[in-house]
């Protein structure tokens, strides 16, 4: 099983946002036997909450289903995942930080380099949920054929 973690600052908008875009692709690849994906966040405030209104409404809409409750990035990951996948610049260092794992630390947006944006803007203030959806729905679609490329014969 090849596990990818996404990981964002508060775990209740982008990072779980992606994980149900990533696994919704995955299903619908019939791979969910073979990649799955989990997310968690670098700061504390929303342990244990579901994802944000914004997110929820969002994934709705698309009909995309999702199970998540916030949780704490742990030094563990990055021995557990063999992807950790950050929203942003903060969020990567932060991953850096957790040293000596085995998985491979990225940014969300490589993998997506046509559409030249390095980072996934935090929508907690401004509410660009919709520009998120984009972004993550994108790069999730790359991420997925980097890993079928690599992993799935
Ligand atoms: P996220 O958004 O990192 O995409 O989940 C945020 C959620 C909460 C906060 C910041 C960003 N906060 O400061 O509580």
């Amino acid at each position: 099983m090849i596990r990818v973690l996404f990981v964002c600052l508060g775990n209740i908008c982008r990072s779980p946002m992606a994980e149900a875009v990533f696994t919704n692709l995955i299903d619908q690849a019939g791979l969910l036997d073979r990649i799955s994906a989990d997310s968690a966040g670098t700061g504390q405030w929303h342990l244990g909450e579901r994802p944000h209104n914004g997110t929820r409404r969002i994934l709705e809409r698309y009909g995309i289903p999702f199970d998540h409750r916030a949780r704490l990035l742990e030094g563990e990951d990055v021995n557990r995942f063999d992807y950790v996948i950050a929203m942003d610049l903060h969020n990567l260092q932060d991953i850096q930080a957790l040293r000596g794992g085995r998985a491979r630390i990225g940014l969300l947006m490589d993998y997506a380099p046509q559409l030249a944006e390095a980072e996934v803007p935090d929508p907690y203030y401004d509410g660009r949920f919709d520009l998120v959806y984009d972004l993550v729905t994108e790069a999730c679609a790359g991420l997925l054929a980097q890993i079928r490329k690599e992993h799935v014969p």
